[in-house]
């Protein structure tokens, strides 16, 4: 069988199999029932979150024999769409091909009718690269666009994009899918697949992805690959260079208890994984945090499981609150320290013992 990466295996077919975006689905059902599809749009966002795979939607509902947002998936359209080979569709990648003549070319063709479909559509990735004179030549069709033309651009970085554009343009702002609609995905697709995994691995890969689907997919690839076939905690803990809750956990309760013996192996024991230390120590500073919110919040409603929920507790009783918050504040320092010098470890040992004797 021919192993097909998980992004490309699961790319949304129809706007149902898309996760999050809700606000853009939504603004296109109405356009669609009102007819009132614009000549241009803008998606911008963050890495992996779907402004290219909108867009490629959008092109199968302009084209596709339904004409609206329930895309049927099986009209040659929608088929030629899916597979990259519908003549209509013209995509262009500004971070490749940035020079005028690209766009030249693409002025000029766009005189002409659609060959098969209904619009000839330009999707233009990464719109923000394109040179100065690039967005001269595009904006020259963008001021009278003949009406079988539509311009579908994408970029992660609006700004850049020349004001004359942006004012032609609808835009679209795409969010970064949160945490719980991602862990929910990443389940579904690895029990489809009939790919045995561990509960707390999904986890741990959701929150290196932050928020980017391409990413949780690719590190989800990755971590089968590891683990030969399962998703399996402490290789994907060893893949992602993070450490385990439980483990930071400990790294605080030794703090507490002054024991310093235990908490220099402790963190010898843990270097000798390739860690992140900066994922580290911003993981031992939510730890904190949500310490000092046990503490202070009459009802805190958390993610974690009983028995972690339990040692965060008593930790939180034999702490004040003014200790606490010291303990921010040395974190977030030694935060600082870590950005500036290479030997992190150094770092990580000199600010938890400060923890220690304070
Ligand atoms: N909202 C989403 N719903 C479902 N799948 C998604 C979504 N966003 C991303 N994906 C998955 O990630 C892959 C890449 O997404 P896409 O190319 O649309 O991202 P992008 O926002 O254009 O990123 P980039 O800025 O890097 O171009 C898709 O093929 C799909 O598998
Ligand atoms: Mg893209
Ligand atoms: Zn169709």
């Amino acid at each position: 069988m021919i192993y097909k990466p998980l992004v490309l295996k699961w790319r949304p077919r129809c706007f149902n199999d898309l996760i999050g975006q809700d606000h853009i689905v939504n603004a296109f059902t109405n356009a669609f029932n009102l007819n009132k599809i614009h000549y241009a749009y803008i998606f911008s966002g963050s890495y992996g979150i779907g402004k290219t795979t909108i867009a490629r939607l959008l092109a199968k509902s302009l084209n596709c024999i339904n004409n609206s947002i329930n895309i049927c998936d099986t009209c040659d359209a929608c088929i030629e769409i899916q597979n990259n080979c519908f003549i209509d569709l013209i995509e262009i990648d500004a971070a490749s091909s940035s020079g005028i003549d690209n766009i030249k070319e693409l002025i000029e063709n766009a005189q002409y009718f659609p060959v098969k479909g209904k619009f000839k559509i330009y999707l233009i990735d990464e719109v923000h690269m394109l040179s100065r004179s690039s967005f001269n030549a595009l904006l020259k069709i963008l001021e009278e666009p003949p009406s079988h033309i539509k311009f579908l651009l994408a970029t992660t970085e609006y700004n850049k994009i020349p004001k004359v554009i942006t004012s032609r343009c609808l835009h679209f702002n795409l969010l970064k899918i949160n945490n719980s609609k991602i862990i929910l995905y990443l389940k579904t697709i690895l029990t489809k697949e009939q790919i045995s995994f561990d509960e707390q691995a999904i986890i741990y890969i959701t929150n290196v992805a932050n928020g980017s689907l391409r990413d949780a997919l690719n590190l989800t690839d990755q971590a089968i690959v590891f683990g030969k076939g399962k998703i399996i905690l402490n290789i994907v803990v060893n893949m992602l260079g993070i450490v385990d809750i439980n483990q930071l956990i400990l790294i605080i309760e030794l703090i507490i208890s002054n024991n310093t013996d235990q908490l220099i192996n402790t963190i010898n024991n843990i270097s000798t994984n390739n860690i992140n230390w900066e994922k580290f120590l911003t993981d031992i500073l939510l730890i904190l945090h949500d310490i000092l919110l046990i503490k202070t919040l009459s009802n805190y409603n958390s993610n974690y499981n009983k028995n972690i929920l339990f040692r965060l507790n008593n930790i939180s009783k034999l702490l004040s609150i003014n200790i606490i918050k010291k303990y921010i504040d040395l974190v977030l320092n030694g935060y600082k320290e870590l950005l500036i010098v290479d030997n992190k470890k150094l770092i990580i040992e000199i600010t938890l013992l400060k923890l220690i004797n304070y």
